[in-house]
């Protein structure tokens, strides 16, 4: 009896031990974030230290960059991708397909804690808010690029990239959606915008306001998105190779409507108008407009302006003309939505509903 009770006891001794180390270890590891390269500048170099416009985008690769910042390997267990590498302006939906379906492969896995994604900054913000529709993880992902080049005084890359890699590798960063990292501060993908054409402080969220700062490699969040995002998505992306035709047509004082008829001739599927104002309709382009909504091409009104609500019904009766409004998104942001919402269906309410949720 005595001898069965001793063994008990030590079997009991050993699963405690067992648990206890594999706490320690679960707690004592570095969070494993997997770095996928796209290009841009923070991939760039230029003739001399201060050459900070007039360099060629797109020419270090991965391995490179992260050896430029040995500190990262002291906060996460890192891995390296090379995507692609290309300038951002340059950035399409098939390179969107690629790039979701590979972090949506990765995130499935259990040893891959968040991802940083390098990129250009010109169109940072689309890709960005792309993922942040398509991703279905609640894990970090996080876009970070830089302004100068990684040869320039003063570089902003690499303190930029160090910032993503703890903000991907943080709990806190779980489950609010695909986040920009620049300049010591968090955007949510959705608000966020590059502001400036060469300034570090560049991406900002005008109104709506940025949800967090990385100080010393933390990160600390003072907001939460409130749209639907990232494991909360409709859109599913794995079974496509191809995404729907949506163009956008920006208006200005004198415009016609050679934009939307050409746009129309050239097969886009859905169109958003970037609209004055309030998303104001120029009597000269209403009528292009009106007739692309016959041939069954969805019509959504934004705005130019970058900031505000786009009113249903307000600058046009969009229940008569059977429009969408955008809400609150950006024209290049409102493309985006509708493309995807366009790989679910055409109806025009439920197009609606969309950008009211995303
Ligand atoms: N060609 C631009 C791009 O790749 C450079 C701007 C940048 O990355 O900051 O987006």
């Amino acid at each position: 009896m005595f001898q069965k009770s001793r063994h008990a006891a030590a079997a009991l001794f050993a699963m405690l031990f067992l648990f206890t180390a594999a706490v320690h270890a679960q707690t004592a590891r570095l969070p494993r974030v997997s770095i996928l390269a796209t290009g841009g500048t923070i991939a760039g170099t230029g003739a001399t230290s201060t050459t900070t416009v007039g360099y060629t985008a797109a020419t270090v690769g991965v391995q490179a960059l992260i050896a430029a910042v040995p500190e990262i390997a002291k906060v996460a267990s890192i891995s390296g991708e090379q995507v692609f590498q290309i300038a951002s302006e340059n950035m399409g939906n098939e390179h969107w397909l690629v790039l979701a379906k590979r972090v949506n492969a990765l995130l499935a896995q259990p040893d891959v804690d968040g991802i940083v994604i390098t990129h250009g900054t010109d169109t940072l913000e689309e890709t960005a808010y792309f993922l942040n529709l398509v991703v279905k993880s609640r894990k970090p992902v996080v876009l970070v690029g830089s302004m100068r080049p990684s040869t320039a005084l003063s570089a902003d890359g690499p303190i930029n990239l160090y910032n993503a890699v703890n903000l991907a590798g943080s709990p806190a960063a779980v489950g609010k959606g695909v986040l920009v990292a620049m300049n010591d501060q968090i955007h949510a993908a959705r608000d966020v915008t590059k502001s400036n054409t060469t300034t570090a402080d560049t991406f900002r969220t005008t109104e709506l306001g940025m949800i967090g700062y990385i100080q010393g490699g933390k990160p600390y969040f003072y907001r939460e998105v409130t749209r639907k995002h990232t494991a909360d998505t409709e859109f599913d992306v794995s079974r496509l190779d191809v995404l729907p035709q949506v163009d956008v047509a920006y208006a200005y004082a004198n415009v016609g409507d050679v934009a939307v008829k050409a746009l129309v001739a050239s097969g886009a599927k859905g169109l958003v108008h970037a609209g004055v104002g309030n998303g104001s309709l120029p009597a000269k382009t209403r009528p292009a407009l009106i007739a692309a909504r016959e041939k069954g091409v969805v019509i959504v009104r934004a705005a130019r302006v970058g900031q505000g609500i786009v009113a249903r019904n307000g600058e046009a009766n969009d229940d008569q003309l059977d429009f969408v409004v955008a809400d609150t998104l950006s024209p290049q942001k409102a493309r985006i939505l509708l493309m995807l919402a366009l790989t679910r269906t055409s109806s025009t309410r439920e197009i609606q509903r969309m950008f009211h949720t995303y």
